[in-house]
């Protein structure tokens, strides 16, 4: 190669993908940003057909497996599972050496059918509908979702609320051992309002004996809180309260917690606060509302996970959006909690804990 014209003259190996323009001294911004957004589309779906063929439940079945077997195990065309294994490789979902796959640490715990955490029913529902996703500018434009979740409440709700049991599960009761829960005096009553399975009562009830519980959700999800009690040995502790939580009428000054478990963030900004103001009627004074959400940081830049949350609460819901911690707080020390703190038993998942003042 020739040599090069001295600059700001354009030359061959100045071009604007080396040098950005040449009249400017810096290299242009890399557009990997550009290609991880493209690509994301496609990883999510390497993720979702991962599941359905079952990858995960067979590698764990079967160990360390070339791609042969997994494939006729499956019943899936080998060079098509292989590139979609590589991909899960890539992605940090699977470990490989030459020909063969096995799990990771992150697969057999969130991936599995029955990992401790698992999340495989997650991964389909969690974006909501997705043709309001393909839609997003519609909606951006008009400030209304094609299908807003609430037009099939119970048909949106049932498969998401199985899926996030596992998670909410741990949520809640690392939440109950950080606020000494089960080592409240006498037999506390709880209100789990909006409770879906009702992860946040049945850890509360396991963890102690004497503690009764007020659930409520919409009839066609509360049957799943019903089987989850049946399950744990609960039954003759929980009384299920079907309905609409914004026309139901709560006991006043009854409860020692009430439990606001995901639901402020669909309510939106005219009806979380109202959600708040009952939740702090309905406690006895000293009582604690514990109160789960995602939350963007107060600058709605730190928190990719709560900002991105709030996106798909906004692609999806007729109300619905995140809010920072600093919206919350003014929120609870407006209905008059107080002190509030805020903990995070798992990663992500933050919970304010708010008294009402005895
Ligand atoms: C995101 S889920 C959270 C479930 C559970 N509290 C948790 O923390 O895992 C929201 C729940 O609120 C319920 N829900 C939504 N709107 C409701 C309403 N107006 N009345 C009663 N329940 C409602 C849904 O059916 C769903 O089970």
């Amino acid at each position: 190669m020739g040599t090069d014209a001295p600059y700001p003259e354009l030359k061959k190996t100045h071009t604007m993908a080396r040098t950005g323009r040449p009249w400017r001294d810096v290299k242009p911004p890399p557009s990997a940003p550009v290609w991880a957004v493209i690509q994301g589309y496609g990883n999510y779906w390497v993720l979702v057909a991962a599941i359905e063929l079952g990858v995960f439940d067979a590698l764990q079945a079967t160990g360390p497996t070339a791609v042969a077997p997994l494939a006729e195990r499956l019943g899936a065309s080998p060079p098509h599972l292989a590139a979609l294994l590589d991909a899960l490789v890539v992605l940090g979902l699977l470990e490989q050496v030459r020909d063969v796959y096995s799990l990771n640490e992150t697969a057999e715990r969130y991936l599995t059918t029955d990992g401790p955490a698992s999340m495989a029913g997650l991964v389909a529902v969690a974006p909501g509908p997705l043709d309001n996703w393909t839609r997003l500018a519609d909606t951006v434009r008009t400030g209304h979702p094609a299908t807003p979740i609430e037009r099939d409440a119970a048909g949106f709700y049932g498969p998401l609320v199985r899926a996030t049991y596992p998670t909410q599960f741990r949520v809640a009761m690392l939440t109950g051992f950080r606020i000494g829960w089960p080592r409240t005096p006498g037999a506390p009553r709880v209100l789990d309002v909006g409770a879906g399975a009702a992860p946040w009562s049945m850890a509360l009830l396991a963890h102690h004996p004497r503690a009764t519980a007020v659930v409520n959700d919409l009839p066609g999800v509360i049957g799943l809180a019903e089987e989850k009690a049946a399950a744990l040995g609960v039954t003759h502790r929980v009384e299920l309260r079907p309905g609409d939580f914004r026309a139901l009428a709560f006991e006043p000054q009854a409860y020692d917690l009430v439990v606001l478990g995901h639901v402020c963030r669909t309510e939106g900004e005219q009806g979380a606060p109202v959600l708040i103001r009952r939740a702090f009627d309905a406690l006895r004074p000293g009582g604690r509302l514990l109160l789960a959400d995602y939350f963007p940081d107060n600058t709605r830049k730190f928190n990719p996970f709560g900002v991105l949350m709030g996106t798909t609460m906004m692609a999806s819901t007729e109300r619905g959006f995140c809010f920072t911690h600093e919206r919350f707080q003014e929120w609870l020390e407006g209905a008059g909690f107080r002190p509030v703190r805020l903990l995070e038993p798992i990663s992500y998942n933050q919970v304010f804990v708010a008294t009402r003042p005895g």
